[in-house]
């Protein structure tokens, strides 16, 4: 029987070249505009820490305008792709480091910043994981926190999360915008800004990223044939399963 922690290193592990081709992870309106408020506030000097770096397309991003980028995953495969990968880009700023967003194996305001992109909807104790970004983050720092986000309508987010936890069982859950202000406001983190915009998943290389079953594609299908017309609508759900949710993007300061 395998835990939550083994789940995802075992969903992980094998796919970090799939994740470094993605288009979806590469790319994006996010790692622009992630740069530029990088660039446009102190928290390039001093230290940073992307949490659930994946292949290492945040850090990639940010490492040319940041003194030093510490780049930490659960999984190994996920970690030697990065490192690889920064060599190959000529990015000596990028550190790999072991570890989990639970409990950051790193001393209190050790980071002027920490970011997280898309890891967010994997961590099992979401509120401990941010209390921990805040104990790591020096006062009057900065985090970026970018992710999927969960639906406000119930019945829309019920089919979401399914057919997430069906494509990928390492999925927990993706969060509203809702959910994530009460969270954030009670970890002390103050929003600064906060955008939205549409990710559209193509449908055959979301599953094929993830090496998802053939029975679990089909039951998503199946899940997707007898949503109704409010939710088809409301995610976008196009004849090839194709579908589009929302990505948000949080600018916060810890109150110094
Ligand atoms: C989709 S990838 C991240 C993409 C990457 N940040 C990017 O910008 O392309 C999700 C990552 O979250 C990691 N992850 C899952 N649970 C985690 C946890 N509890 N703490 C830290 N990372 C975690 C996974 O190992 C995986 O590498």
């Amino acid at each position: 029987m395998r835990t939550h922690e083994q789940t995802v290193q075992r969903q992980f592990d094998p796919r970090a070249e799939a994740y470094l081709a993605s288009a979806v992870h590469a790319s994006g309106p996010d790692l622009a505009y992630a740069t530029e408020l990088v660039q446009q506030t102190a928290a390039g000097t001093g230290q940073a820490l992307d949490i659930g770096c994946g292949a290492g397309h945040l850090a990639f991003a940010l490492a040319p305008h940041l003194d030093r980028i510490v780049a930490l995953d659960p999984s190994p495969g996920m970690l030697s792709t990065v490192a690889r990968s920064a060599a190959e880009r000529g990015l000596s700023r990028i550190e790999v480091r072991q570890g989990s967003a639970e409990s950051l194996p790193f001393a209190a305001a050790s980071f002027t910043l920490v970011c997280t992109r898309y890891s967010t909807h994997h961590w099992r104790r979401l509120e401990a994981a941010v209390r921990d970004m805040c104990r790591v983050l020096a006062p009057g720092g900065h985090a970026l926190l970018i992710d999927t986000l969960g639906a406000e309508d119930a019945l829309t987010d019920t089919y979401l999360q399914a057919t997430e936890l069906l494509r990928d069982v390492s999925h927990v859950r993706n969060r509203s915008v809702r959910e994530w202000r009460s969270l954030l406001h009670s970890a002390g983190l103050a929003e600064l800004e906060h955008h939205e915009w549409p990710t559209r998943l193509e449908f055959s290389s979301w599953v094929a990223r993830m090496g998802t079953p053939a029975d679990r594609v089909t039951a998503i299908r199946g899940l997707q044939d007898a949503a109704p017309r409010e939710v088809k609508e409301a995610l976008a759900i196009e004849a090839d399963g194709s579908f589009t949710l929302r990505t948000g993007l949080f600018w916060l300061r810890k109150e110094a």
